[in-house]
């Protein structure tokens, strides 16, 4: 396995270089007084030197940059106002490949010094620092290596400074400092390392600054209380370390504060929220920090999302907070919150202010205490409300109907009793639905079979009794079916078995008798293609009798049966070993291996017939550092089939397109087990390139963890109900700003395979990793 990664990772390594760039970059240089002398047919032989650099030209830009053209109407290039010298170039996203030529500094007469013999091939051309007038430079989303030119401290004119989504390395030099009139400066996602440079405390006129996704350590340095006209501050997914950093408390105008996923530790001062008026976004999450979360925000009421997973925060959540009319997104998931007494939920009443709500996420904390009744007033813009892993008892009220916009509801592992209402039938806008581990009694409501929407449906471990309603067989994007460990009877219906969508049946351990579905006593065989997506079927532990139904051996995606503890009789002529992998489709990487079944009559117990064998690397997959080390979670089926990315899609609706480009389509997907979002980008197998691609993009993807890119998750390489060859890759969703990355897999091979592919492989992460108990939430920083 080590040495084919290796051969592999070699082998992207230098298909770098055979794909396609994408070479994104604009900027304009301030109208300079007319040439001195012959100053255009220096920008000339500039912009020549810059076009016989670029390799690759799919829109066949350059084909215009000749010389029966004047070069003042050579695309891309903007000229002042007396066509004399060339102020501007954008070549934006025009899939150019190559690299910067230093003939570029030419571009301005400000600087006659000697070239340097352009060795950089990916480097920014430290001849660019020339470019004295420069207002705005923009080379984000390249493959740029090497650091950040020191020389940079000439463009004393730079406002915007765009360097984002390459892999330069290095320092952030402390030159930056001089940039004075930088507005904005873009660093985040590159490899950085070292300090937050003190110099950046000079830049009083920064209003957004983004070092996000890079390696940066230490403490924030008291200089950068300077930046007093700061708006938007990104340091998420650092290494940064200190207390929450005092200098911020200067920073009124800060609108945005991401310091997730940072090494921040201390408490937050408890009058936190007064230093921040303009406050919209607060990101504190996986970091150390302790003690209470401030009472003080209540005060910052323009206030939409606080977020403030994974730390060790103790207390409860102040009920000022229903004063922030505009509160979007509450997320305190994993902390040690909650007093461990009957009243620790009472700021759930004072939640029912913040008519905006859309999530809610209290799960894995130590709130103890009655469901308040009051929920059912939260807004009923409320879509996730997730409350599991904590001690919470009471019952579902009738009214939890009124949240009619819930995606998904987690009220699993807690202490609830009672019945599920009826009236859950009403919430039709549910995916998810997990009550896993509670003290639930009564029937599943029939009205279930409303929920039209529902991927997921996940009871174990309650007490629920009676029959499994056949009205399930109405939820046709059901695509799994968790009932196991309750004490239900009767049989499966046939309606539920049929469900075309239904790929995991969990019912074992239950009181189930009667004949398997599908039985000829129990009427018609299913239609076979109705069958053929069940890919686990647990009905061990039960009761049914009678004989084996032979439909079972029949069906081909079959990957877990489990019939032992039963009385079933007859014999299971199971398919012996099918080993499909063609090289085209790859279609069922599932090794089936020979299944014995021995039957014993009328005892209570038998058998079982049980193989699988996944050819998957599945154990390298999870690179959510959210869901790690999760008790009860299964890892699952690592790749994702066709069926469950339609399903996840809508069938592909336009509704869910958020783009589209040469390689492919991307969806958003809401995605079954786990009620996650993702991406989905499905390859346009026409485009030459693709479908290598593909491999190669998702081979480099998921093996390495870096933080800088978006999580793929998943991948799904099959046919589609035509038997067309079918591939996707399947990302974590971040709502902003990464289309181009799912857009573009040259460049992600590229990123990930660059230099130190080895030491960023990471073997002991799941892709998927379907938690039965813990849906998580996706990452909504959507502006870190
Ligand atoms: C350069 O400018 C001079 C006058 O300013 C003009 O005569 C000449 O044609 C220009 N050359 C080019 C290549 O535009
Ligand atoms: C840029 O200027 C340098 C010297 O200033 C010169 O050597 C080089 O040839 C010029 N490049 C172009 C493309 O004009
Ligand atoms: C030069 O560019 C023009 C358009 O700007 C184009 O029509 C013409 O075909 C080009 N000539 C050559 C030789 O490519
Ligand atoms: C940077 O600027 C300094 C002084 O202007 C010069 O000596 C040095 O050669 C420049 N370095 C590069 C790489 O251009
Ligand atoms: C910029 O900041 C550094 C470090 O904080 C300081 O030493 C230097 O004097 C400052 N330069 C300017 C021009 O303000
Ligand atoms: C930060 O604010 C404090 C008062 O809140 C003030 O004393 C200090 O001078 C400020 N620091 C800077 C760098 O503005
Ligand atoms: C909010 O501000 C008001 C007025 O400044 C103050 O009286 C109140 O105590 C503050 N609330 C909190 C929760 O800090
Ligand atoms: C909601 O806001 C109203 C008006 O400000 C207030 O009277 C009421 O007490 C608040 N309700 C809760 C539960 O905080
Ligand atoms: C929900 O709000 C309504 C109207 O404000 C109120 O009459 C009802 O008592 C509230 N229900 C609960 C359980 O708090
Ligand atoms: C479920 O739908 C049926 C008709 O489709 C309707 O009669 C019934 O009232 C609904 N049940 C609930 C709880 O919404
Ligand atoms: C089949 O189910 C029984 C009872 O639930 C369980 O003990 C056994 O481990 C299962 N077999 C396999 C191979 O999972």
């Amino acid at each position: 396995m080590k040495s084919s990664l290796e051969s592999f990772n070699s082998h992207t390594y230098q298909a770098i270089h055979a794909v396609l760039l994408v070479f994104l970059f604009s900027f304009s240089l301030k109208y300079a007084a007319p040439a001195a002398f012959h100053g255009n047919e220096t920008d000339k032989l500039a912009l020549l030197g810059l076009k016989s650099q670029i390799t690759e030209d799919p829109s066949r830009v350059f084909a215009s940059w000749n010389e029966s053209v004047h070069f003042c109407r050579w695309t891309g290039i903007k000229f002042g106002p007396r066509e004399e010298r060339a102020i501007g170039l954008n070549l934006k996203g025009l899939i150019l490949a190559g690299i910067i030529s230093g003939h570029l500094g030419n571009l301005s007469l400000l600087n006659s010094r000697h070239l340097a013999e352009n060795s950089f091939h990916d480097e920014i051309p430290p001849q660019l620092s020339r470019l004295t007038s420069l207002q705005y430079l923009n080379l984000s989303f390249n493959y740029l290596t090497g650091e950040i030119p020191v020389n940079l401290s000439h463009w004393v004119n730079l406002e915007n400074l765009v360097l984002d989504h390459n892999t330069l390395v290095g320092q952030i030099p402390y030159q930056v400092g001089s940039l004075t009139k930088l507005v904005k400066l873009y660093l985040k996602n590159n490899n950085l390392t070292g300090i937050f440079p003190g110099s950046i405390g000079n830049l009083t006129s920064l209003e957004e600054l983004y070092l996000s996704y890079n390696n940066l350590e230490g403490e924030l340095p008291a200089s950068s209380a300077r930046m007093a006209k700061l708006k938007l501050l990104g340091l998420s997914v650092n290494s940064l370390s200190g207390e929450f950093p005092p200098p911020f408390y200067n920073l009124s105008s800060l609108e945005l504060i991401a310091l997730s996923f940072n090494n921040f530790s201390g408490n937050l001062r408890s009058d936190l929220g007064h230093y921040f008026p303009n406050l919209q976004k607060l990101y504190l999450g996986s970091c150390q920090f302790i003690g209470s979360i401030p009472s003080s925000l209540a005060n910052a009421s323009k206030l939409l999302q606080l977020d403030f997973p994974e730390n060790n925060l103790t207390g409860n959540i102040p009920k000022g907070l229903g004063n922030l009319r505009n509160l979007l997104w509450l997320n305190v998931h994993r902390n040690h919150l909650g007093y461990g007494k009957h009243d620790d939920l009472d700021f759930l009443n004072s939640l029912t202010n913040c008519s905006s709500l859309k999530m809610l996420h209290l799960g894995d904390n130590q709130f103890v205490g009655t469901l308040p009744h009051s929920i059912v007033n939260l807004s009923s813009q409320i879509q996730r409300l997730l409350i599991f892993r904590n001690r919470i008892g009471g019952s579902i009220p009738r009214e939890i109907s009124n949240l009619v916009n819930l995606n998904l509801l987690d009220m699993s592992n807690s202490n609830l009793t009672g019945r599920i209402p009826d009236s859950i039938g009403r919430l039709t806008n549910l995916g998810g639905l997990n009550l896993v581990s509670n003290l639930l009694t009564g029937v599943i409501p029939s009205s279930t079979g409303n929920l039209t929407e529902l991927v997921y449906l996940y009871l174990p471990r309650n007490k629920l009794k009676g029959n499994i309603p056949s009205t399930l067989g109405n939820c046709n994007q059901l695509l799994i079916l968790a009932i196991s460990d309750n004490h239900l009877t009767g049989t499966i219906p046939q309606q539920l078995i049929a469900l075309s969508s239904l790929t995991k049946i969990y019912a074992f351990y239950n009181s189930l008798t009667g004949p398997l579905p599908g039985n000829s006593l129990q009427g018609t065989i299913p239609n076979q293609e109705d069958l053929q997506d069940v890919q686990s079927l647990d009905l061990s532990l039960n009761n049914p009798s009678g004989s084996i139904p032979h439909f079972i051996a029949n069906l081909t995606s079959l990957l877990y049966l489990n019939l032992s503890f039963n009385n079933l009789e007859g014999e299971l002529h199971l398919q012996p070993c099918v080993y499909q992998e063609t090289q085209k489709t790859r279609k069922k990487h599932v090794l089936a291996l020979k299944y014995i079944l021995t039957i014993v009559f009328a005892a209570s117990f038998s058998i079982l017939a049980l193989l699988v064998v996944f050819l998957r690397w599945r154990r390298n997959l999870k690179d959510r550092p959210e869901q790690e080390d999760r008790s009860e979670s299964a890892c699952f089926n690592p790749n994702i089939s066709y069926e469950e990315l339609r399903i996840a899609t809508g069938g592909f609706s336009s509704e869910n397109l958020i783009g589209s480009g040469s390689f492919g389509t991307v969806y958003k997907g809401t995605f079954t087990s786990d009620g996650m979002v993702v991406a989905v980008k499905v390859l346009n197998l026409q485009h030459q390139g693709a479908s290598k691609s593909f491999t190669a993009e998702y081979q480099a993807l998921r093996n390495i963890r870096h933080r800088n890119l978006v999580k793929v998750i998943s991948a799904c390489s099959s046919s589609d109900f035509k038997e067309n060859d079918f591939k996707a890759l399947v990302f974590q969703f971040m709502p902003k700003g990464n289309l181009d990355e799912w857009l573009h897999p040259e460049k992600e091979i590229h990123e990930k395979s660059s230099l130190t592919i080895l030491q960023r492989m990471n073997h002991n992460r799941c892709g998927l990793c379907t938690s039965l108990s813990s849906p998580s939430v996706p990452n909504t920083h959507d502006s870190l």
